[in-house]
C-alpha cells in the first residue's frame, strides 16, 4: 500500500510518500480502506523522533482516520466490508489502509463526509477525557483553556459551553473570532496580555477553577497564580518546556490544588473504548443538533504532507488540519 513515511527522524522535508507492507487485521480488529486522516501536534513530535509509537502500533504517523471497512479479522463481528467508520488510532493512519479495533470504530453518520468523521477522534475525546472524566467541569464553573484555538481547544470550547462552564481562552488575536463563535466567554491574546491578570479581573478576583493546559513549564507558576480554592489543573503537553527552575509551592498547599497529567495514545484498549462510548452516548445528540461540530482549518491532499506539518508547525492552523487521501 501507499504510505507517508519518513526517511529518517527529523523536519518535514524528510516526510514522502511510498511503499510499505498492508497490514494484516489480527483478533477483533477491522481493515480500513482510509479516505482521509488529520494531523495532531503529537506527529509532529513523532515525526522529528521525540514521541515513538507505544509498543507493537504501527510506526506510520497519524491518529485518527475516516474510511470505509475493508477486510475483517478474526472473531470480528460487529461490521461488514463497505460500512463507513471512523476512530482513534495509536498510529497508522497516514496511510492507504490502517487496522481499528472493532469496539474503537464508530459509524459515520450518513450526512457527515469523510473529511469531518477524521477531524473529530483524537481532539474531541482528548478534551472529553480531560474535563469532563479528568476535572469533572460543573455548570457555572469557570474555565481556561489555553490553546483555545488548537484542534484540541476548539473541541474543549463547544464541551465546555455544552456543559453549562464560563469559558476564557488563550490564542493568537486572529484567532480570537473562531473561539468567540464557538463558545469562549473571553478571550486573551497571551502575546500581548497577561492571562492572570484578565482571569482575576473577569473572575472578580478570583480567577478561574479549571485550566486545561498545554504549555507546561512556561506557564506552571501562572496557572497556579490563575487558579481559585479547590481549583483543578490538567496538563496535557509541554510546548513550553518540561522543566522549571524555581516555583511557589505554597499555592498548591493553600488553594488545595489538584494536578494531573494524562496523555490518550498509550492508554489500555479498554479504557479506549469506555471512553468512545461514553463520549459518543454524550455526544452523538449534540452532533445531530450541530451544537458539536469538527472546527477544520485545511483540507489538503496527502500529497502535501509536508505542507500541511508546516502550517501546524508555524501555528497557522485555527482548528484540524485534514489529509484527504486517494
Ligand atoms: N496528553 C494528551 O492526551 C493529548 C492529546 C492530544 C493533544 N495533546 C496536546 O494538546 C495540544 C494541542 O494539540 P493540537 O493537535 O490540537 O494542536 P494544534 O492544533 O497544533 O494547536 C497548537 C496551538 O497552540 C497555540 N500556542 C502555542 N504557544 C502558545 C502559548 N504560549 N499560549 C497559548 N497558546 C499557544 C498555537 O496557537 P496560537 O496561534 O493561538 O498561539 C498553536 O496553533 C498539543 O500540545 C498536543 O500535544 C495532548
Amino acid at each position: 500500500m501507499k504510505a507517508v513515511l519518513l526517511s529518517e527522524h527529523g523536519p518535514v522535508e524528510n516526510l514522502y510518500l511510498g511503499e510499505t507492507e498492508t497490514p494484516e487485521p489480527g483478533p477483533r480488529q477491522i481493515r480500513i480502506k482510509v479516505a482521509a486522516t488529520a494531523l495532531n501536534r503529537a506527529d509532529l513530535l513523532q515525526r522529528e523522533g521525540k514521541y515513538p509509537a507505544p509498543a507493537g502500533e504501527s510506526p506510520i504517523l497519524g491518529l485518527e482516520i475516516a474510511g470505509t471497512v475493508d477486510k475483517l479479522g478474526p472473531g470480528s463481528t460487529r461490521w461488514q466490508p463497505g460500512q463507513r467508520v471512523f476512530g482513534l488510532l495509536a498510529g497508522g493512519g497516514y496511510a492507504e489502509y490502517a487496522l481499528i479495533d472493532e469496539n474503537l470504530a464508530w459509524p459515520i453518520p450518513e450526512t457527515w463526509s469523510f473529511v469531518e468523521a477524521a477531524a473529530i477522534p483524537e481532539a474531541f475525546l482528548t478534551a472529553y477525557q480531560s474535563l469532563v472524566w479528568i476535572a469533572k467541569v460543573k455548570a457555572t464553573e469557570k474555565v481556561l483553556v489555553h490553546a483555545g484555538a488548537s484542534g484540541v481547544g476548539s473541541a474543549a470550547i463547544q464541551l465546555l459551553k455544552a456543559l453549562g462552564a464560563d469559558i476564557a481562552v488563550t490564542a493568537s488575536a486572529s484567532k480570537h473570532d473562531l473561539c468567540h463563535k464557538l463558545g469562549a466567554d473571553l478571550c486573551i491574546d497571551y502575546h500581548q496580555n497577561d492571562f492572570v491578570q484578565a482571569c482575576q479581573d473577569w473572575g472578580n478576583g478570583k480567577g478561574v477553577v479549571v485550566v486545561l493546559d498545554f504549555l507546561g513549564a512556561q506557564y506552571w507558576q501562572k496557572n497556579l497564580d490563575v487558579l481559585d480554592v479547590d481549583g483543578r489543573l490538567v496538563i496535557l503537553a509541554l510546548m513550553g518546556g518540561a522543566k522549571i527552575t524555581e516555583s511557589n509551592l505554597s499555592h498548591i498547599l493553600r488553594k488545595r490544588l489538584m494536578i494531573q497529567g494524562s496523555t490518550l495514545r498509550n492508554r489500555s484498549l479498554d479504557y479506549k473504548i469506555k471512553l468512545a462510548q461514553d463520549f459518543w452516548a454524550f455526544a452523538e445528540p449534540l452532533f445531530a443538533n450541530k451544537s458539536f461540530k469538527p472546527v477544520i482549518d485545511q483540507i489538503l491532499p496527502w500529497t502535501e504532507v509536508q505542507a500541511a506539518h508546516q502550517r501546524m508547525e508555524q501555528n497557522l492552523n485555527a482548528g484540524k488540519i485534514v489529509l484527504s487521501i486517494d
